[in-house]
């Protein structure tokens, strides 16, 4: 049985599920992991009431763990640029590394995978994106032979947590407030709801497929704050619904890099993932359309993820692939891409009023597919709905400003729509 010397980095909610896990699963990862795994040393700044880590050394500065005699660092201490030192470091010092840190392989991957490299020493980061659901070595291992087109899905909990609620006709700010309750989302939701944290693991992802850089060149990221209850129900009457995705997507040997809500087909796979599940579908040359799904976050998904990387790191020759860095390719600008669009107009109820909103998309020579006007709101406005055909994104935030100036019309949001 291999064995590994482990000294982990943090001890607060995914290192301490970690300690747990380690413990109590010992009997699998021993039996189908063929591993044994000793933790030699803990870096913890301060102790952790929830958890006794018993005789093992505890290190109160996190950066002396590494002068340890450890096979393995687990960095689980979150953030970019303490991380990143630590990282670099531990690596300079032949230590292999394993991290559920998404943050710094966005900003620093290429540096870390370099350093690495040079060092022959390991990263492992399976645990950065969904948690333990096996998404990275799917990417790398299990589809080595295909060409992936598109990887898409949901990669933040909190939003589909917040959008499914929504579709069942909660309202955002609520329920924002009870995934804060229920600890699906951070006293701080900016990173989540903003689309930050889905626009940091399609980018580790697409880094992963296609060689884009980490941190990537600019791409499109926008959250779900602007989306409303009624958009859900007006979305339904024509098959849809709403969710935040993260796109990659091999586009004439270029990549489409995307991060914001989409209108999809609500018989779709990706649609009927509710709650803070992740899903993830990849379309492949060799096996077709793919889906994973499965707990995006939590002690114990994260465990199981950093576990797998323990037992690959110990059962497999110096051949792992990690992030592609050999064929690297280029970034979309995203103002070059065609989407349909939803459009929500709220105007007041005059004669010509329809006329003068279809006049500024018959300006910009965008069609439109289908135009409904909705029930009455109160004060004499109505609302508008419709769905235009393809058009150019570099017309978009112009069209939305030449609606909005009308003078009938009090306000219009917009949602893309994913085809395909
Ligand atoms: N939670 C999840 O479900 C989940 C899922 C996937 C990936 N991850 C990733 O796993 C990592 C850890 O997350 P977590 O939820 O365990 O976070 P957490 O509960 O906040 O724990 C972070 C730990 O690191 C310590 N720490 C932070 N900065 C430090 C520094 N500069 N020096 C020394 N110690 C430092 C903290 O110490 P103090 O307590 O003293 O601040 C704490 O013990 C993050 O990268 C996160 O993105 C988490």
């Amino acid at each position: 049985m291999k064995k590994l010397r482990v000294g982990i980095c943090g001890w607060g909610n995914v290192a301490t599920g970690l300690f747990n896990t380690i413990e109590n699963n010992n009997k699998f990862i021993k039996s189908n992991g063929n591993l044994e795994i000793e933790i030699v040393v803990i870096g913890a700044r301060r102790d952790n009431p929830k958890c006794d880590p018993g005789k093992i050394k505890i290190e109160r500065d996190i950066f002396d763990v590494i002068d340890h005699d450890i096979d393995v660092l687990v960095e689980l201490i979150g953030g970019v640029e303490v991380a990143r030192e630590l990282i670099l470091k531990a690596i300079k010092n032949k230590k292999h590394i394993i991290t559920a840190n998404k943050a710094v392989l966005f900003h620093h991957g290429d540096e870390i995978f370099k350093e690495a490299r040079s060092n022959d020493i390991k990263v492992l980061f399976e645990s950065s994106v969904c948690a333990g659901t096996p998404i990275i070595k799917l990417l790398t291992e299990e589809l080595s032979a295909n060409k992936v087109t598109k990887i898409a899905g949901m990669l933040n909990g909190t939003s589909n947590f917040i959008l499914s609620n929504m579709e069942e006709g909660a309202d955002f700010k609520p329920t924002l407030e009870l995934a804060q309750k229920e600890g699906y989302a951070e006293p701080d939701p900016t990173f989540d709801i903003e689309g930050m944290d889905a626009a940091h693991k399609i980018g580790i992802l697409s880094s992963l497929a296609y060689g884009t850089p980490l941190p990537p060149d600019d791409f499109y990221i926008e959250g779900i704050s602007k989306v409303e209850k009624i958009d859900f129900k007006y979305a339904k009457d024509m098959g849809f619904t709403i969710k935040h995705l993260a796109v990659s997507k091999l586009n004439n040997e270029n990549i489409e890099l995307r991060a914001h809500p989409v209108l999809i087909k609500e018989d779709s796979y990706l649609a009927n993932l509710k709650s803070v599940r992740n899903g993830i579908e990849i379309e492949t040359d060799l096996l077709g359309t793919l889906h994973i799904a499965g707990s995006g976050a939590g002690q114990e998904s994260t465990a199981s993820g950093v576990i797998s990387d323990l037992v690959h790191l110990a059962n497999s020759n110096n051949n792992t692939k990690e992030i592609n860095l050999s064929s690297k390719k280029k970034l979309i600008d995203f103002l070059s891409l065609s989407f349909q669009y939803y459009f929500y107009i709220e105007a007041e109820d005059i004669p010509g009023v329809m006329a003068s909103i279809t006049s500024m998309f018959a300006e910009k020579k965008i069609g439109i597919e289908s135009i409904v006007q909705k029930e009455d709101l109160k004060d004499n406005m109505v609302p508008i709905v419709l769905i235009t055909d393809l058009f150019l994104e570099k017309e978009h935030d112009d069209l939305l400003k030449n609606i909005l100036n009308l003078d009938s019309v009090f306000k219009v949001r917009s949602i893309r729509i994913e085809i395909d």
